[in-house]
């Protein structure tokens, strides 16, 4: 075999076989076939597309690539989900302990942000001694015994994503709905849950702009799961807007921790009660109204909350801040944006408040980066409220001054005012 003759195939939309398609993954992990004659491959896909049987040998490719990770020693059944990525999206932290406390184990593995916000896995570094390196050992018994833990992904696992990724990211060829489909499903698979739940995200903070298109990417998933023999569903939600009020890691921890004591009820409550009561529902547990109410109850009586608790005890971490959130990093600095003239919220340029958010300190542009993690910024309106003249927009925090008077001077035409009311979107759009 030799790569030529692959990536004229591909460029001719003629299909490649699973031999050819493993010749080619296996040795660019290698190093044998080089990042010149891969990224050629890349772009040939991205221009032409991949079959569906193509995209299901590609994401099994890349999934036996490294390590895979064993959860036979964990007592039940388990369910992970997975989100397409979204300014403010803190659902993991909420979700976890809501489907733990209705019964289903909840193992997960997640990665640090690169680019505007901190991933999960940052967002819980802001708690004081929170350990997100678990033994595998460790990891399953607590899985075991809290219902759920949360941990960073290994080195090793996917590593064909790995080397993919960063070649797709400076050859633009991240936008490819196989090639997404395969770099997220590879991981997802290896990280070896019963059940997986797709968090599509549509709109302008999104990869995915528009409905179809996010709807093609997650009937490409769900059928590349189900095809690898997990119970596999996606749900379309929206990212015009960011998801809750706060962006930042610490300021996130802490708007998770209101939504899980009950005091916060807003799209993102919804959105987690909607994700929550299909993950249990796909593990069996009755439904979908049913499991709704399971995962409304788990709230109210208070268990969700209890079981984030003892999740942060049981990694380390020290749980005193769910009762007082000084105990978490604060910022020295603030500055506040105000709406220049009243009108309602037509627009909110999701994308600006990310990079708002990575200008105060809050995500990183390197991998090797600091995150300062009292960084980010508290968003007061949502699309279709209505704001009076001088009202504050939004805050920003940050640590250095400096960054923070940048974020402000970027943060001034983040939001689009009108005189007319004006709509919000749907928060769900559909399901597969
Ligand atoms: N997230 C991933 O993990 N991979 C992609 O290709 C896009 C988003």
């Amino acid at each position: 075999m030799n790569a030529c003759d692959i990536i004229f195939k591909t460029k001719r939309k003629q299909p490649l076989s699973a031999n050819e398609m493993k010749w080619l993954i296996n040795g660019y992990v290698s190093g044998e076939v080089p990042d010149y004659q891969v990224s050629a491959w890349l772009m040939a896909v991205c221009l032409n597309g991949l079959s569906e049987e193509e995209t299901k040998n590609l994401t099994l490719i890349m999934r036996d690539s490294g390590e895979k990770i064993d959860l036979s020693g964990i007592d039940g059944i388990t369910v992970d989900k997975h989100s397409t990525g979204g300014i403010g999206d803190k659902t993991s932290l909420i979700i976890a302990p809501v489907c733990a406390a209705c019964g289903i184990k909840v193992p997960k593995m997640s990665g640090r942000g690169l680019g505007f916000t901190g991933g999960t896995i940052d967002k819980l570094e802001s708690i004081q001694g929170f350990n997100v390196d678990l033994e595998r050992e460790n990891y399953i018994d607590t899985v075991n015994r809290v219902g759920t833990a949360i941990i960073a992904q290994s080195g090793n696992l996917v590593p064909a994503d790995k080397k993919l990724y960063a070649l797709r990211d400076v050859t633009s060829t991240v936008d490819s709905i196989p090639l997404i489909c395969a770099s997220i499903m590879s991981k997802k698979l290896a990280i070896g849950s019963d059940c997986i739940l797709l968090d599509v995200k549509t709109g302008s903070g999104a990869f995915m702009k528009n409905i179809n298109d996010a709807e093609r990417l997650a009937s490409l998933m769900v059928e590349t799961g189900r095809n690898a023999g997990k119970k596999c569903r996606a749900v379309i939600t929206d990212m015009n807007q960011p998801l809750g009020k706060a962006v930042g890691n610490a300021l996130e921890v802490i708007e998770a921790v209101e939504v899980l004591k009950g005091r916060e009820k807003g799209r993102l409550y919804e959105l987690c009660m909607v994700l929550a009561a299909n993950m249990l529902e796909l593990a069996g547990k009755g439904s979908l109204q049913e499991c709704r109410a399971f995962a409304e109850n788990a709230v109210e009586c208070g268990d969700a909350l209890r079981i984030f608790k003892k999740m942060i005890s049981a990694q380390g971490g020290d749980a005193g801040f769910i009762n007082n959130y000084s105990l978490l990093p604060e910022a020295k600095h603030k500055i506040e944006i105000k709406a220049k003239e009243s009108g309602y919220i037509a627009e909110i340029d999701s994308e600006g408040i990310g990079f708002v958010s990575l200008l105060t300190g809050a995500g990183r542009t390197g991998k090797d980066d600091a995150i300062d993690y009292s960084a980010g910024l508290i968003i007061n309106f949502g699309l279709g409220d209505y704001a009076e003249k001088d009202s504050v927009l939004m805050t920003l925090y940050s640590n250095d001054k400096n960054k923070l008077e940048e974020a402000a001077r970027r943060a001034e035409n983040i939001f689009r005012l009108t005189d007319r009311p004006t709509d919000q979107p749907p928060l769900i759009y559909s399901d597969i």
